[in-house]
């Protein structure tokens, strides 16, 4: 049995594998109505959230399958102090799939070690989100038909992002990556990150507080939100969280091909003026969510469409 708890349980190989499922899914979508007839998965988000709660669902019904879910912590057992490794125990008898996502790193990992079937993470804490990930490789695929020789930048709260880290994760495995991380001294990626994964894989990187200043090398540049929930006061939210806007006047020096993404929900980082450039993905990235988390569910409950 297979979980996805960390992109990197997922070789390359069978990267490319989801999104060429994702890509028939996108060309053929009746052929794959019925194929989850008779399953369930269970969402148990313990933390706010639209797209990734919703995409799951959608994507269990446009599979044939039937949804479970628990949609706040104040509505489950968590409230009264069940533990994780119970509730992983319990849904195990209800569902054939469990997505979780919890304020708690690690979490859904030791959901996977007392669970009877695969468990997804949906965003842990800081930590990881690789189901995002798989929504941002299918937009770069897409946008860009490669995952070689491209120079990312991300922006904005790379320490808390755990859409950052699972994606710079996944992108460290390919050849001719630079990764140029743009965010306020109290933001910038975790040392961890930088040695484990950027370090260990040779990755070339740059750090700067500058965004306009690096604009004009970037294929991709991933904006994110200043993670509120992860602050210990919010005097030094406030401080931090229009760090950086992204206006139609800073895209001046950008390549005409630059892709813009966004994992969502914005606040303030890009003006809503940059949602009619044509570089702007988020909200493709958004729709690739659904299709990536199709793919998954099938893979693991190892289900074959002919
Ligand atoms: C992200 C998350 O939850 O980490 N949202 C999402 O799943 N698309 C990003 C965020 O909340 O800023």
């Amino acid at each position: 049995m297979r979980n996805l708890i960390d992109i990197k349980d997922l070789s390359v190989k069978e990267l490319e594998e989801l999104i060429a499922v994702a890509e028939d899914i996108i060309a053929n979508p009746a052929k794959y109505a019925e194929a989850c007839r008779g399953k369930k998965l269970a969402t148990l988000f313990f933390e706010p959230s639209t797209r990734t709660r919703l995409s799951f669902e959608a994507a269990m019904y446009e599979l044939g399958g039937n949804v479970l879910s628990v949609s706040s912590a104040n509505s489950s057992s968590a409230a009264k102090g069940e533990s994780v490794a119970d509730t992983a125990k319990t849904v195990s008898c209800y569902a054939d799939i469990i997505a979780m996502r919890h304020p708690k790193e690690g979490a859904p990992l030791v959901a996977s070690m007392n669970s009877s079937i695969p468990v997804i993470n949906a965003g842990d804490g800081g930590h990881n989100h690789p189901t995002q990930t798989l929504a941002d490789l299918l937009t770069i695929w897409r946008e860009k038909g490669r995952f070689d020789d491209l120079t990312v930048g991300f922006c904005g709260d790379l320490k808390f992002g755990r859409t950052v880290h699972s994606l710079i994760s996944a992108l460290s495995r390919y050849t001719g990556i630079k990764i140029v991380l743009i965010s306020p001294e109290e933001l910038k990626l975790p040392s961890y990150i930088k040695k484990d994964v950027l370090g260990a894989n040779s990755i070339e990187y740059k750090q700067t507080t500058d965004l306009l200043s690096v604009m004009p090398e970037l294929d991709i540049l991933y904006m994110t939100r200043v993670q509120r929930e992860r602050f210990f006061n919010e005097e030094d939210y406030l401080r931090l969280k229009d760090s950086y806007i992204l206006t139609p006047d800073k895209l001046k020096m950008a390549k005409p091909d630059l892709s813009i993404l966004h994992p969502l929900p914005r606040v303030n980082e890009i003006a809503v003026a940059i949602d009619d450039d044509p570089r702007a993905c988020y909200f493709k990235q958004v729709l690739n969510g659904k299709y990536m988390r199709m793919a998954l569910i099938l893979k693991l409950l190892e289900v074959n469409v002919k």
